[in-house]
């Protein structure tokens, strides 16, 4: 009788997104896991945490920036009124500074705010129409990495926000392919919101991405915690380290969790042994940092133009403002 020995029946748990990136990742070489493991109820609580935390410089400077540019931004946004949209909004704690600015000059302003958090974006309805009269929210649950067909056309002119620094989570070319994606469903004279955080000394950016209180760390291990919720695996989080690392030739920092020891993991959802070498490690996010031209290299290349730009006093942190051509 032929055993048809080519026909494998993977287990179920592997054609989930979660059991297919956790395979895919942990049998690669070298290993790796996608940064969207990390936001499940805990890691979006930690992501939260680390937002706050002295050494993570970059939610405090952006915020910095609106709140002291935020009236100049509308202005050089140009003729009303607007409608703003943004990609990832979360709870859109940043947002309300440009909002506030826009009711200043239109008195109403429709908000689109965009996530994949049902639960972030509800918050932020919530506080955003309580706090700011004139503001309409209008969220949409969505993956804006999987297109954009979620920005509306209100037929007037709409403004994109993308910011925090989440550009930077991309590979400078993915990063261009979902600002082109952006591009299309806009028309010239619509505006794009870009911050983004800029190259500075080593250490600065070292300690952002690896607090003393360890919340980062717990942020990156949380994800071997998911895996083991959700996937049955027995990853012992003692036995990995959580390392951060500049790359000054790619201009990124590159953030680890290395294998303490020689050991083993078993996955069973996805019928998986994975064997990691002592030291060996799982790339889990890589954070790109700009300068102004590197930065309006990527923004050109995806069909905007930039019109002006804003930074802080110490320049670690940029805000560009572009017009789709
Ligand atoms: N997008 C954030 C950033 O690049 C996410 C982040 C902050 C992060 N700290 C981290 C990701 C530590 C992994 C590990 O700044």
């Amino acid at each position: 009788m032929q055993i048809p020995s080519t026909v494998l029946t993977l287990p179920e748990a592997a054609s989930t997104p979660i059991g297919a990136e956790v395979y895919r990742g942990l049998t690669d070489m070298p290993k790796h896991l996608s940064p969207w493991l990390f936001y499940d109820e805990r890691g979006s609580q930690l992501f939260e945490a680390i937002t706050r935390l002295p050494e993570y410089y970059l939610t405090r400077t952006e915020h910095g920036i609106f709140a002291r540019n935020a009236d100049e931004i509308l202005e050089y946004a140009g003729c009303l009124p607007l409608t703003i949209v943004e990609l990832g909004a979360g709870t859109a704690e940043k947002t309300g500074l440009l909002l506030q600015a826009a009711v200043r000059r239109q008195s109403r302003v429709d908000y689109v705010p965009i996530d994949v958090s049902e639960t972030a974006l509800d918050a932020a309805k919530q506080h955003l129409e309580a706090e700011i009269p004139g503001v309409r929210v209008a969220a949409r649950v969505a993956d804006y990495t999987q297109g954009i067909a979620e920005i509306p056309s209100p037929g007037r002119r709409r403004m994109v926000l993308y910011i925090g620094s989440s550009i930077g989570n991309f590979e400078p070319a993915d990063g261009v392919r979902v600002l082109r994606e952006v591009r299309r469903r806009l028309v010239p004279g619509d505006l794009l919101l870009l911050g983004v955080d800029h190259v500075k000394d080593a250490p600065t950016l070292l300690r952002a991405y690896d607090d003393e209180a360890g919340v980062t760390a717990e942020f990156n291990k949380n994800m071997l915690t998911r895996i083991n919720r959700e996937l049955g695996a027995n990853f012992n989080t003692r036995l990995f380290r959580h390392r951060a690392k500049w790359n000054a030739e790619q201009s990124r920092i590159e953030i680890y969790l290395d294998s303490v020891i020689a050991q083993r993991v078993s996955i069973p959802a996805l019928d998986l042994e994975v064997k990691f070498a002592r030291g060996e490690a799982i790339h889990t996010e890589s954070s790109y940092k700009f300068t102004p031209e590197s930065i309006g290299a990527i923004i050109e290349r995806a069909g905007f133009a930039v019109t002006q730009s804003w930074t802080d006093e110490r320049d670690w942190f940029g805000v560009y403002l572009a017009a789709s051509r």
